[in-house]
């Protein structure tokens, strides 16, 4: 885990209340995996005075295609992301990571289904590279290992949909949902993902509601599936045990930190509540 102080490259507006920044952390980006997440804070002063996590939307390579930076793409929410919008190019950002474990890769496994609502579509991008052997991440070497993905990706509304075009030219199935019905199918991620064919392992992000749909959705389905979960944190580090989350233990349950035993978890480990 390395902490930088990151010189910020640029940041622009892709979608309603949602951002993509762009961070010059050499050492964080050559790391980094996805699924893993970093920890932001943000320049001068202490309000907000803990960092708050965000996850790889991708890495940015100089011309030689060494890794030098990280983008990450966020929704306005509370406080820090409300005042993150105002930060200009040539300021630098308090950032640690990588944090987390990476996604789990199944080399067996030709089609898989990503599961995003809100702002949970972020992890999916450089996973969605590295499944199709278009970019590597952490030093490792290019692989692809599948055939086809597909992507169900659900917002409120259709303005809040974030990076359509750079997961459409990566090769995905893609297809939005929205609660309003204002673009794609008008419903529910779950809804829509029953009625398509049945891909062999699901990969889902989100809300913790659509996480729990889904997740008993997959247990219905004997189909395997991973959930990265966005709690808030305070430390990221596994250190003030703010992050929580129930498992299935010998005795019962127990408790296992989002930040260093997750964010990624198997959705038969969760206790669904
Ligand atoms: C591993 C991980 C990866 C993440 N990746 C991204 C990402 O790529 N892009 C992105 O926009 N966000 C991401 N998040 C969520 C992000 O950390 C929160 O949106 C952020 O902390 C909000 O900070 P804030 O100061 O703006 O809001 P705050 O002022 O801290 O909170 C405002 C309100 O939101 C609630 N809240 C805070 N954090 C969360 C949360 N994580 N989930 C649900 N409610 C919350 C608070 O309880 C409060 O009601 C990720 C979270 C985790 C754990
Ligand atoms: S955020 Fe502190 S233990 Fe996980």
């Amino acid at each position: 885990m390395f902490q930088e102080n990151a010189e910020v490259v640029d940041q622009c507006t892709i979608a309603s209340k949602t951002h993509l920044i762009r961070l010059n952390c050499p050492k964080i980006a050559s790391l980094i995996r996805p699924g893993q997440f970093v920890m932001i804070k943000l320049p001068g002063g202490n309000d907000p005075l803990l960092g708050r996590p965000f996850a790889l939307y991708d890495t940015i390579l100089d011309d030689q295609g060494e890794s030098i930076g990280i983008e990450i793409v966020y929704l306005e929410l509370g406080k820090m992301t409300s005042l993150l919008p105002a930060v200009v190019p040539g300021q630098s950002i308090e950032i640690w990571g990588p944090l987390g474990k990476p996604f789990p890769i199944f080399s067996e496994k030709k089609h898989v289904a990503f599961i995003a609502g809100g702002i949970g579509q972020t992890p999916f991008l450089a996973f969605g590279k590295q499944l199709l052997g278009i970019k590597a991440y952490g030093g490792d070497s290019l692989k692809k290992t599948l055939e086809k993905i597909t992507m169900i990706y659900g917002v409120r509304s259709g303005s809040f949909l974030a990076g359509v075009d750079h997961f459409e030219s990566i090769g995905l199935e893609l297809f939005c949902t929205t609660d309003d019905g204002s673009r794609g199918f008008h419903g529910r991620v779950t809804e829509l993902l029953k009625t398509l064919p049945k891909a062999d392992h699901w990969y889902g992000c989100g809300p913790e509601p659509m996480l729990h749909a889904l997740c008993k959705l997959a247990l219905e389905e004997n189909i395997p599936c991973h959930v990265s979960l966005e709690s808030p944190m305070a430390c990221g580090l596994g250190i003030c045990f703010s992050c929580v989350v129930k498992v299935k233990a010998e005795q019962g349950w127990d408790y296992k930190r989002i930040c260093v035993d997750g964010p990624v978890f198997n959705a038969d480990a969760l206790v669904l509540e």
